[in-house]
Order: structure tokens, then C-alpha cells, then sequence
């Protein structure tokens, strides 16, 4: 099922959608299960309900470790490049990974996790944090990785919603000059908890931090007193392997949760084939674990698959703006993987940045996360591709588990901002406002997936009734994306953004719901509507109308003081860029916010407004446009 030709893409394309069950129960076949699965899928969109091998038994971390014992032990698999380039990188073999995932599982069981329990963590791109996940993995607790960008408030309703029993969690992180405060912050968002029995803490800035006894354990001093020797859980393929929490376009993040087997062949496969890794290469993805790109493409694919992972703790602008060019050079990365935002604020930077580190390694390159517009495709292909990498421009989501449209390295022609085709298996269908299905070429709608693939969410932790209003309601029998795509002549898909109320800042699903009412806590708030406008590096970035209860002395007291509230309940990555005061919103008859005016305001598109005829107060658009920023 190998592919190395465009013809071939064609025929396994074909071949995967006319039989699925026989394709992925192929693909399961060559990994390590302790019962291989007969029974391949069991399915209803309706209901939703979706089982890949549902009598297979298997840890996903023999698969990602034991099995490499014997011929990889010794190879890399983890390099890790500290924030500073000062600090010496870490290699670590498959061998010692392997030793210290047992070791801190042995530690987890001994604080009384088993199997099914909720873990949070909430640590910086150390080694350990993908140590933690794989521990979790190993004894068949649910690992809840938090972002650790996100404030406490954000941090103790994540704990609360899937009511964690421990926090993974270090003294401090370092990111670029600045040293954060992890445990602080953490403790803060505890005393909004009260499932947490046991906080591990692991030493990174040897900052004081406050440790509570009874609670609070040291990492090291837990590690020094465990085995190394810790047989893995069995799990059935559907039991939970995570929970990733992700922004809706309502209400409060949705808890997606991916279960074992599936997510695991899925995975392994889609990292494969779509960058074509070969053995000893060494692949680096600049994302953080704490969003799903580093679940499945820093930590499980790439292990899986035997590869040489690079986790980076920094940022690209510490400590200048040649950062990753650095890495790329030292470390002789060969597959790169980042996100449009950062090649759009690399693009800015002098073109020294880049020239003075030697790329000649770079075989791949790779983007997610939002879509890359032309210029900057172009910028990462001529500059650091040098012409002759391959652009992957991989489409998908935390929901997807997965690589779902991408084209596949070297194999697939490249059209610039397109995700180009399917993964194979996967069976893409744009829809028409109406719901049916457009056939024809060049034709733009939602799009939706027809067909399951086995890395797909399972359910909404807690809520089921949200997962099948979210994604299986608005199409009914298809799982319905949040993302408007245009298919071309050759069949090729371009996605061109949200058709929901989620916004993607710098490649961050955010909510407008979830930012409206942290800024309706400010007590001289009265109603807020946030909504998304173009961005030279972010992509989108927030704009804010805050109706208010009074007339306000200071507006930038306020808005300050709305900055800071949105840092503390969500985090920095939400604050709005623009915060306009508004005497009233532009709503229809019956109460509801027509967010496209106020999009286009915010994007400064105001010549052609629309049929605003069905506005309670036609005159408040005029008002908000004349004190628009
Ligand atoms: C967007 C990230 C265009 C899209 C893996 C999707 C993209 C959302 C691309 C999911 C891409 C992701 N081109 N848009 N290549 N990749 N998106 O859950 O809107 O953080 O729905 O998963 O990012 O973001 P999430």
C-alpha cells in the first residue's frame, strides 16, 4: 500500500474508498495489538456513533516503544533544543524513553491512578511533558493536555469539565526573555478544583514555588524511587487514549475525545505517507503538544513510526528572528512542519535571518493550521525550500485526529494555497446552503466527510447531545467541518476559512462566545460582540464591540482593564486587537447579532453593507462605522 507515484495515489485513493474496511483492517495488520481486531467498523452518523476495531486489544505505547526495542534502541528518539541556545540539546534513544515512560507510569500507579482516570497536564515543551502523555497512555489513564499559554480560569475549567484526578504540572517555563510562573498560575486556577488529589511538579526554572503538602510531589523525587520495569494496560481500541479540549463557536471548550485504535493506525499513517519519512531522517514539527498538531505529529505518529522527533521549547523570534534556521541547521532537519503565521512573521524579518544557517538538509517542508496565502507559500518555497522541498499544505482538526486533505510529499503537484486531495479513505463533499451536495467542479460550499475514518472524535467528553448538534446536525448523515473549501477543475481543495463563530488567531481555534462573556465579567460591561478581521501575520486577529453601562471616563483604563480580563480567564492568545465602545449592536428583530455587518466594518469593507433593512435600529450601524478603529 506503499505510495510513490501520483498513479498510485490514484488507484490506493480509489481502492480505499470503495472498500474502507479493507483498507485500514490492512493497515492495522502491521502493528503490535495483544488481540488483532476482526470486527473493523461499526457505524451510524446519525446517532453518531463510530467503532474501528472494536475487539482489537493493543497499548498505543508498545506500538510507539517496545516494538523499536530490538532494531531502534539505540536511535534518537526524541532531540530536544531548550529555549535558550545556550543549553545543551537532549537526545534521547528509544531505549531511554522507553525507561523513563515505564519509570513515570510506575509513579502515576503509585499515586493511586488507574486505568480511566482523568489527567491534566499542564507543563512547557520539555521532554517530560511528552513523557507524562506516554506514561498516561501507558496505564490507561485519559491524559488532558492544557496548553500552557492558557490562564488559570481557562486551565481550572478544563480540570473541572473532565474532573481530573492529578496535575502534571513544572515549577516555571522559559519562553523566549520571559520566565512563567506555571505553578503559580496553576495553583491559582486548584482552588477552583477540587477533583485534583495529587500535583506532580517537575523542576525546570528552579524558581520557589509554593508546594502543598500532601498534594504536591517533586518529579524527581517521585522518579527516584520507581521501577522502570511497568507492563502496559491492555486496552480495548475503543477505550479513551485523550481528551483535547477546543473552542466551539458556543459556550464553553468542548472536551474531543479520541480513543485508542483508530487514532493510533490513522495517525501512523497519515505521517508516513504524507511526508514520506524515511528511516533515520530527522523530523522536526514546531508546534506545542498542547494542541493536537503535537499530539499526533510530535509524539504519536512520529514514534509510531520509528522516526527522530524534535521537540523545540522556544520561540522563532529568541533569541532573534533566524531561530528556526538555527535548528534546522544544527540538528540537520530534513521534514519541517510549521504554521502560516510564523512563516508570515518570519517573512518580515531580513533575509539574513535565514541565509546565514545552512538549509541544505530540508527535504520537506510542511504548514497547518489555518490556510497560508500565496505570498507566504511562495516565501517559504524560494527561501528555505530553496525550490526543491515539497510543500505539504495538510488540512484537518482536533476533531479529525488526523491528517484528512494534504498533498502527499514529492507524489502530489502542488497548487499553492491548496490542501490539493484526500488522504486516502477519506471521502470529502462540499454542500450547498441547502444541503445538497455539489458534484460539479469549481464550485465553493461547506465541507463535510461522508464516510468515517478512524482517528475521528468519538464524542464530546460529557456531551454527547453537543457532538451530534456540532458536527452530524447541520448535514444530516455527514460530519459537517465548520470550514467553507472550493474544489477546482482538478478536483484539487482550497479551504477558505471558518463559516462558524470560530476564529483561527495565529493558527488558535478561538471562540467568539467563550471571549464575549470573559469580557461581559467587566462589571462596567454591558454585551460584547467579538468577531474576526484579516491580519498581516496572525491571520485574523479580534475585534471587540463593548456596549457599556455608563459613559466611560478613560477608555484606555478599560480597555486595559478588558485586556487583562481576557488574558486571566482565557489567556494572552485571546486578547482582542481592537476594542471599539459601541452605543448599541446591530440586531435583528429578534435579538440576534448580525455579525456580518460588524465583520465587514472590522475589516474596513464598508461599501457594500447588505440588506441591513432587517435591523431593529438600522441607525446604530452608522454610529459604530463612524467610531470605527
Ligand atoms: C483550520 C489544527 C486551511 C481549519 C490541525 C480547521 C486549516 C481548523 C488548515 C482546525 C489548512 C487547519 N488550511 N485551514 N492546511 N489546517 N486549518 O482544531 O479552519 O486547531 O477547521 O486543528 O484550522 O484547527 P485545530
Amino acid at each position: 500500500m506503499e505510495i510513490s507515484s501520483f498513479d498510485q495515489y490514484h488507484q490506493v485513493y480509489k481502492n480505499s474508498v470503495e472498500d474502507p474496511e479493507k483498507f485500514w483492517g490492512d493497515l492495522s495488520k502491521e502493528f503490535k495489538w495483544h488481540k488483532e481486531p476482526e470486527n473493523i467498523l461499526q457505524w451510524d452518523f446519525n446517532k453518531p456513533e463510530v467503532r474501528w476495531f472494536e475487539d482489537g486489544q493493543l497499548n498505543i505505547t508498545e506500538n510507539c516503544l517496545d516494538r523499536h526495542l530490538d532494531d531502534k534502541g539505540d536511535q534518537t528518539a526524541i532531540i530536544w533544543e531548550a529555549n535558550d541556545p545556550g543549553e545543551a540539546p537532549r537526545h534521547i534513544t528509544y531505549r531511554e524513553l522507553f525507561d523513563e515512560v515505564c519509570r513515570f507510569a510506575n509513579v502515576l500507579k503509585r499515586n493511586g491512578l488507574e486505568k480511566g482516570d482523568r489527567v491534566c497536564i499542564y507543563m512547557p515543551m520539555v521532554p517530560e511533558l511528552a513523557i507524562a502523555v506516554l506514561a498516561c497512555a501507558r496505564i490507561g489513564a485519559v491524559h488532558s493536555v492544557v496548553f500552557a499559554g492558557f490562564s488559570s480560569t481557562a486551565l481550572a475549567d478544563r480540570i473541572n469539565d473532565s474532573q481530573c484526578k492529578m496535575l502534571l504540572t513544572s515549577d516555571g517555563s522559559f519562553r523566549g526573555k520571559k520566565t512563567i510562573d506555571l505553578k503559580a498560575i496553576a495553583d491559582e486556577g486548584l482552588k477552583k478544583c477540587t477533583s485534583i488529589q495529587k500535583v506532580v511538579v517537575l523542576k525546570r526554572t528552579n524558581g520557589a514555588v509554593h508546594m502543598e503538602p500532601g498534594r504536591d510531589l517533586w518529579w524527581h523525587d517521585e522518579m527516584e524511587k520507581a521501577d522502570s520495569q511497568c507492563d502496559a494496560e491492555i486496552m480495548g481500541a475503543e477505550d479513551l487514549l485523550f481528551i483535547l479540549y477546543t473552542s466551539g463557536s458556543t459556550g464553553k471548550p468542548k472536551g474531543m475525545v479520541h480513543t485508542c485504535g483508530g487514532y493510533m493506525v490513522n495517525v501512523t499513517y497519515t505521517f508516513k505517507t504524507v511526508f514520506q519519512y524515511q528511516p533515520g531522517e530527522v523530523y522536526w514539527c514546531t508546534a506545542d503538544i498542547g494542541w493536537i498538531t503535537g499530539h499526533s505529529y510530535i509524539v504519536y505518529g512520529p514514534l509510531s513510526a520509528g522516526a527522530t522527533t524534535l521537540m523545540f521549547e522556544g520561540v522563532p523570534s529568541y533569541p532573534d528572528m533566524g531561530r528556526f534556521w538555527e535548528v534546522v541547521a544544527r540538528h540537520k532537519v530534513n521534514i519541517f512542519y510549521t504554521a502560516p503565521t510564523a512563516i508570515r512573521a518570519l517573512e518580515k524579518a531580513d533575509l539574513s535571518f535565514v541565509n546565514k544557517h545552512d538549509l541544505s538538509s530540508l527535504r520537506v517542508l510542511g504548514t497547518v493550521g489555518e490556510p497560508i496565502n500565496a505570498e507566504a507559500w511562495h516565501w517559504y518555497d524560494q527561501n528555505i525550500g530553496k525550490g526543491r522541498c515539497p510543500i505539504v499544505d495538510t488540512w484537518w482538526q482536533t476533531e479529525t485526529g488526523g491528517i484528512m486533505i494534504s498533498p502527499l510529499a514529492g507524489i502530489t503537484p502542488l497548487k499553492p494555497t491548496y490542501a490539493t486531495l484526500p488522504m486516502p479513505g477519506v471521502q470529502p463533499v462540499l454542500m450547498d446552503e441547502n444541503g445538497q451536495p455539489l458534484e460539479k467542479a469549481n464550485q465553493e460550499g461547506r465541507l463535510c466527510i461522508e464516510f468515517p475514518w478512524p482517528s475521528m472524535a468519538r464524542t464530546i467528553y460529557g456531551n454527547h447531545q453537543r457532538f451530534k448538534e456540532t458536527y452530524f446536525s447541520a448535514y444530516p448523515g455527514y460530519y459537517f467541518t465548520g470550514d467553507g473549501c472550493r474544489r477546482d477543475n482538478d478536483g484539487f481543495y482550497r479551504i477558505t476559512g471558518r463559516v462558524d463563530d470560530v476564529i483561527i488567531v495565529s493558527g488558535h481555534n478561538l471562540g467568539t462566545a467563550e471571549i464575549e462573556s470573559a469580557i461581559d465579567e467587566h462589571q462596567k460591561v454591558v454585551e460584547t460582540a467579538v468577531v474576526g478581521f484579516p491580519h498581516d501575520i496572525k491571520g485574523n486577529a479580534i475585534y471587540a464591540y463593548v456596549i457599556t453601562r455608563d459613559q466611560i471616563d478613560d477608555e484606555d483604563v478599560l480597555r486595559s482593564e478588558i485586556l487583562a480580563l481576557v488574558s486571566e480567564t482565557i489567556g494572552p492568545i485571546a486578547k482582542p486587537e481592537k476594542i471599539q465602545f459601541v452605543p448599541g449592536l446591530p440586531k435583528t428583530r429578534s435579538g440576534k447579532i448580525m455579525r456580518r455587518i460588524l465583520r465587514k466594518i472590522a475589516s474596513k469593507e464598508t461599501e457594500n453593507l447588505g440588506d441591513i433593512s432587517t435591523l431593529l435600529d438600522p441607525s446604530v450601524v452608522e454610529e459604530i462605522m463612524a467610531g470605527a478603529i
